[in-house]
């Protein structure tokens, strides 16, 4: 079978940006079990090292980039570099985030703009630089991580309630924008996953306990839940799913 004949993502080239770790580690492995290839970004260097080991053993191509995705020059380098060594990008996981939980009053202008850069600033650049790869070609898949704090919130997490409700807006006026070229954009809003974002609250057993008993399924996500619903949005049978939002939250926000 060549690669134009393999179903998506079989033989794309899916870009996942936080790749590093957690949800963006998860998707990567899923897209590439999955026969995707798939080019890493983050800006630590030993961790991006373990995921491509992770996914050499799967037998599948990889490429690692270091990058801080807040940064425009460094974006417009990545995408340089990446179309130099991996090609034209057909998947974009715009996954790294941050979050800074402090009340009004102790949060500064500086964590302000941190979580706004990261999480909301920096897909804009990514669609920017990478939208270009995608045009003309038939398919193309731009992944958001927004979050259930993108339609409900919490107290104390106003930088990233707004970061991630920024980010739906994005995601859907950016699906009208892409629809006549059959791109698709889609928005995963996870719920409480287990991962190092989250290590503060989990490692309280307190807190720990108070988190899951509000989730109506009574425990933290999986990471491997998001990668298989990430391969699902870059299948032909998702091609029309856009300017939408896929909540996955064990019934956070059906209450
Ligand atoms: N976990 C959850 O419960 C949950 C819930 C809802 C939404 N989300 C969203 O899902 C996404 C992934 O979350 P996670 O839980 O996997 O978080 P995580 O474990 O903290 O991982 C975040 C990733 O983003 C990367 N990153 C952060 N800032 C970056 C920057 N400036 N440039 C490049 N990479 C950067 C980090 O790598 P480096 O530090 O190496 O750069 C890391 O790979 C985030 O957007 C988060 O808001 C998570």
């Amino acid at each position: 079978m060549t690669v134009e004949q393999k179903r998506p993502p079989a033989g794309k080239l899916a870009l996942i940006t936080g790749a590093s770790r957690g949800l963006g580690r998860a998707m990567a492995v899923a897209l590439a079990e999955a026969g995707a290839k798939v080019v890493l970004v983050a800006r630590d260097r030993a961790k991006l090292e373990e995921t491509r080991q992770e996914i050499e053993r799967l037998g599948a191509r990889v490429w690692t980039f270091q990058a801080d995705v807040t940064s425009e020059d460094q974006v417009r380098e990545l995408e340089r570099q990446v179309r130099e060594q991996a090609g034209l990008v057909d998947i974009l996981i715009n996954n790294a985030g941050v979050n800074v939980r402090k009340p009004l009053e102790e949060l500064t202008l500086a964590d302000w703009r941190l979580v706004l850069d990261t999480n909301l600033t920096s897909v804009f650049l990514m669609c920017k630089a990478f939208v270009p790869h995608m045009r003309g070609r038939g398919y193309g898949r731009i992944i958001n991580m927004t979050s259930i704090m993108s339609w409900v919130a919490l107290p104390g997490r106003i930088a990233y309630c707004s970061s991630k409700a920024g980010l739906l807006g994005l995601t859907r006026a950016l699906a009208l924008e892409l629809a006549p070229e059959n791109i698709t954009v889609v928005g995963i809003s996870p719920g409480p996953f287990a991962t190092e974002m989250n290590r503060v609250l989990i490692e309280n057993p307190k807190l720990n306990q108070e988190f899951i008993s509000r989730i109506p399924l009574g425990r933290w996500g999986k990471v491997e839940e998001i990668g298989k619903l990430a391969v699902y949005l870059c299948s032909e049978e998702a091609g029309f799913i856009t300017g939408t939002d896929i909540l996955i939250d064990g019934g956070w926000t059906a209450q």
